[in-house]
């Protein structure tokens, strides 16, 4: 299963839940690949912290190749780095990703990502964490998957954008890639006690949006769990957000 997680809006929980969730997959003995295509390279920061600075080949890497048609000799394997955690891989992305995006969209190079990882067969999953906007890379993203993830952060701004964002997918769907679903919007850093959040998500609810029945709620153990570079489910197994995302993932492969 190819996933994306996607939302023009930044600091919505994208990386966080990409990563977790991959490393949820990783520790159930999937073999699992997570591609990080956001220059600000938190997702790869997270799962390798210090370690970011050795890697080898990147996903920055991999796009100069379609331009140059000098694909590495191992394909798209090339590009992928071994994480500290069994089974969890990473394609890490690189901040000067922005440098090639003119030149990219120029040669219409939007499919490569998808005969990429369509050629990875022993991974069982592949997340794919994306930018704060729909350009090239999320395009790309979208193109390569199969299902869409949207986290939502219960603001107002970002209610009355998830129908346009809702429409970008679809039309992605109609132009490029039939096989995308949106799999579920993502509640994340969901407060109950408090009014509004909750007349927000019932917002959607009502407008018989796909809401994933798992809400994760805000906690410090995120912020902690990416300082110290070891995602929630190594971080802290036991924590209510942990067992959210454990909800979360039980909910996508029932
Ligand atoms: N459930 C949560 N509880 C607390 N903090 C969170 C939660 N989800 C995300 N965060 C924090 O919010 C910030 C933005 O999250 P991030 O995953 O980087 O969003 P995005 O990738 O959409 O920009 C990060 O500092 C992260 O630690
Ligand atoms: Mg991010």
């Amino acid at each position: 299963m190819r996933r994306v997680v996607f939302n023009q809006k930044g600091g919505v929980g994208k990386s966080s839940i990409a990563a977790n969730l991959a490393a949820i997959s990783a520790s159930k003995g999937h073999k699992t690949l997570l591609v990080d295509m956001d220059p600000q390279c938190n997702a790869s920061q997270y799962l390798l912290g210090e370690g970011v600075d050795e890697v080898g080949a990147d996903i920055m890497d991999f796009f100069e190749s379609t331009l140059s048609f000098q694909m590495r000799a191992n394909g798209f394997d090339s590009y992928i780095s071994q994480t500290p955690f069994d089974n969890l891989y990473l394609v890490a992305s690189n901040p000067q990703l922005g440098d090639l995006h003119a030149k990219l969209e120029a040669k219409h190079k939007i499919y490569k990502l998808r005969e990429a990882l369509e050629t990875l067969e022993d991974f069982d999953h592949i997340y794919i964490d994306t930018p704060p906007a729909f350009n090239f890379y999320t395009l790309s993203a979208l193109v390569a998957a199969q299902g869409c993830l949207i986290p939502f952060d219960c603001d107002e701004f970002s209610r009355q954008a998830l129908y346009a964002l809702l429409e970008n997918v679809q039309e992605t769907r109609e132009d490029h890639n039939k096989e995308l679903q949106v799999e579920g919007i993502v509640v994340n850093q969901f407060q109950p006690q408090a009014r509004l959040p909750r007349q927000i998500v019932d917002g959607l609810l009502a407008d018989e949006l796909p809401v994933m029945g798992a809400y994760l709620s805000s906690s410090v153990k995120m912020k902690e769990s990416h300082n110290e570079s070891i995602p929630l489910i190594h971080y802290s197994p036991k924590h209510k957000l942990t067992r959210e995302f454990l909800a979360l993932y039980d909910e996508l492969h029932p």
